[in-house]
């Protein structure tokens, strides 16, 4: 390399050394390698050389134009890790806050009633949100004329497909596809047309249903009296008042007293014989119960909740007083 382009090279280098940012590299860059720059100039000089010197002198000139560029292009890389190292090793800056979510009162709910009846031998089912008129209506002892399917304000999505009004689907889908004895409890969201402050479109509910030989009434008032004992973690004053649902005979709801008043918070019965021939269960041979409740009026009354709406705003100051409950 002549002496010219040599003394470039060291020039170079000792701009590289007192360079420290991604700015003033691209400046030293275009100063040497740019298409105006000094080593574009001396390929331009060459032009008028001898053709023995332009052979010489363009493989040396070629020569620092590669050590140009690998130097800058070392000092690139040394800068950008340099700028990253800086960023991650910054140990002034605050840290980020981790804010840990809480159960939805919802979900507290069921999870509280599921881990109840499963100490019973209740064990979780899932069924469809979308069912059709059988499994909703017809094999529940809810033919087309019955006046309980007005009560439902149904959301249909076709002629026969609808959303499913009520968790007691499941107990078809349930008794068809196991046969008895059965302890089942199904967990889920159920739709209805209905919107007001008490009432949503959506809301959930759990339905228990057990099969077996000699099942009675005594046992589902015995059970579903501890039930609420052990929801509510203490005894309750509560009463079982004769009603009526096409599914169940004899069938009644449960109230509970809460400041003097009572509030009715689940329906429940002897399984109609008719359901049970509609699955083909012999009901001279196996007899059942089944409840149902609403989820949401009843984890309003456990957290003194009073607006239904809020379980849906998605609020986190509202969720976040939930934080920690399992
Ligand atoms: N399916 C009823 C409803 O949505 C609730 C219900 C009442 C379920 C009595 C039952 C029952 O299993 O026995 O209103």
């Amino acid at each position: 390399m002549s002496k010219e382009y040599s003394s470039l090279l060291s020039e170079l280098r000792e701009k590289l050394v007192s360079c420290s940012s991604q700015h003033d590299l691209a400046n030293i860059k275009s100063h040497y390698l740019g298409r105006k720059g000094v080593i574009s100039n001396e390929f331009i000089k060459l032009r008028t050389a001898s053709t023995e010197e332009r052979k010489i002198l363009g493989g040396k000139l070629n020569a620092l134009k590669d050590e140009a560029q690998k130097l800058i292009a070392s000092k690139a890389s040394e800068l950008s890790v340099s700028v990253d190292c800086n960023e991650k090793t910054d140990i002034s800056l605050p840290g980020s806050n981790i804010y840990l979510g809480s159960r939805h009162p919802v979900n507290l709910t069921i999870n509280k009633i599921i881990d109840i009846l499963r100490n019973y031998g209740f064990e979780t089912v899932d069924g469809f949100e979308i069912e059709d008129e059988f499994h909703n209506f017809d094999a529940l002892n809810i033919p087309a004329s019955h006046p309980a399917r007005d009560m439902h304000d149904t959301f249909y999505i076709s002629d026969d497909k609808l959303l499913r009004t009520h968790t007691s689907s499941v107990q078809i889908r349930s008794m068809l596809s196991s046969s008895p004895p059965l302890r089942i409890m199904t967990p889920g969201k159920v739709y209805r047309s209905d919107s007001d402050p008490t009432h949503s479109p959506m809301f959930h509910q759990i339905e228990g249903l057990c099969i077996d030989k000699n099942i009675n009434f005594c046992h589902l008032k015995s059970l579903l009296s501890t039930f609420i004992t052990e929801l509510f973690g203490r005894d309750m004053d509560i009463r079982f008042r004769p009603s009526y649902f096409p599914f169940t005979e004899p069938s009644a709801e449960l109230d509970i007293k809460f400041n003097g008043k009572w509030l009715e918070v689940l329906g429940c019965g002897m399984v109609h014989p008719n359901v049970l021939s509609n699955v083909k269960i012999d009901s001279k041979k196996y007899s059942g119960f089944a409840f149902g409740l609403g989820i949401e009026r009843l984890a309003m009354l456990q957290y003194g909740i009073t607006d239904l709406r809020m379980f849906y705003e998605n609020d986190l100051s509202f969720l976040s007083q939930f934080k920690g409950l399992k």
